[in-house]
C-alpha cells in the first residue's frame, strides 16, 4: 500500500461526515484534492452541498467537477471543513501551509463549526516542528519582518533557519493573497502556543501555519487501516 492510498482512504472516510445540505470548507493539497474528487462523485449522484474553497487551486478543481461553490462573504458560517495537514500532534495541533494556502485555510476552518483533518500516518508526530513552519508575510518590509520573527521566535524558545519560499525558477512564491512565505526550520517545538503568540505580535506577519485548537478530529490512513481521532 502506498502513501497515496492512505490519503485516499482517509479522504473516503471523511465523506461519512458529510450530510445533505451542509456548507463545507474545502481544503488544499494532495489529500484534500482527493476528498474534493470523491465529494464530486457524491454531488453527481445527487448530494446537495455548498462549498467554500481554501485556495484558487481548490476552486479550479471544484469548478471542474461541478461542485456548487459560494464565498465566505456570502456564507460566513460553515458546518464542516475537511483539510489536510503537514504535521499533526497528539493534541490535534497542526502545522499547515506546505501548499501555501494557510491564510485562507485558517479563515475557513475557523468559520466552521467543525474541522476534520485528513492525512496519511506519516503526518503524525510527537512534537510539531520537523516540518518547517510556513509564515505568510506582507511583502513590504519583509527583511525587517524576518528579523523580528527570528528575535521573537528565539524568545519563544525556537531557533533555526528562516528561508523565503521560492519557486523552482528562483522567483518568490506568492500566495493567493499576494504575500510571501518564510519557511521557518525551528525543529521540534516545546511550546507551540508561545510561538504562535509571538508571531501574532509581529505587524508584517499575515498568518502562520500553526493551527492550535482548531481541528476537532483527525482521520488518519495508514498500513493498519483508517483511524478516527477525536479531540
Ligand atoms: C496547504 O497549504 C497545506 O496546508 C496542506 O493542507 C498541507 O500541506 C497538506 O498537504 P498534502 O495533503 O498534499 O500533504
Amino acid at each position: 500500500m502506498s502513501v497515496e492510498s492512505y490519503k485516499l482512504a482517509a479522504a473516503r472516510r471523511a465523506l461519512q461526515f458529510v450530510e445533505p445540505g451542509m456548507r463545507l470548507g474545502l481544503g488544499t493539497g494532495s489529500t484534500a484534492s482527493k476528498f474534493v474528487e470523491l465529494l464530486a462523485g457524491e454531488v453527481r449522484a445527487g448530494l446537495q452541498v455548498l462549498c467554500v474553497p481554501t485556495s484558487e487551486e481548490t476552486q479550479r478543481l471544484a469548478e471542474q467537477h461541478g461542485i456548487p461553490l459560494t464565498t465566505l462573504c456570502e456564507t460566513p458560517l460553515l458546518d464542516l471543513t475537511i483539510d489536510g495537514a503537514d504535521e499533526i500532534d497528539g493534541e490535534l495541533r497542526l502545522i499547515k501551509g506546505g501548499g501555501g494556502a494557510l491564510l485562507r485555510e485558517k479563515i475557513v476552518a475557523t468559520a466552521s463549526d467543525r474541522m476534520i483533518v485528513i492525512a496519511d500516518s506519516a503526518k503524525q508526530v510527537a512534537k510539531l516542528g520537523a516540518f518547517p513552519l510556513p509564515v505568510e508575510v506582507a511583502r513590504f518590509g519583509m527583511t525587517a519582518t524576518r528579523n523580528m520573527i527570528e528575535m521573537l521566535a528565539a524568545d519563544a524558545g525556537c531557533h533555526g533557519e528562516i528561508t523565503q519560499r521560492l519557486l523552482s525558477d528562483g522567483a518568490p512564491f506568492v500566495t493567493d493573497g499576494g504575500n510571501y512565505i518564510f519557511d521557518c526550520a525551528f525543529g521540534p517545538m516545546e511550546d507551540p502556543e508561545a510561538l504562535d503568540e509571538a508571531l501574532k505580535f509581529i505587524p508584517g506577519v499575515v498568518e502562520n501555519g500553526l493551527f492550535l485548537g482548531i481541528a476537532d478530529a483527525a482521520i488518519i490512513g495508514g498500513p493498519e487501516g483508517v483511524a478516527v481521532i477525536e479531540a
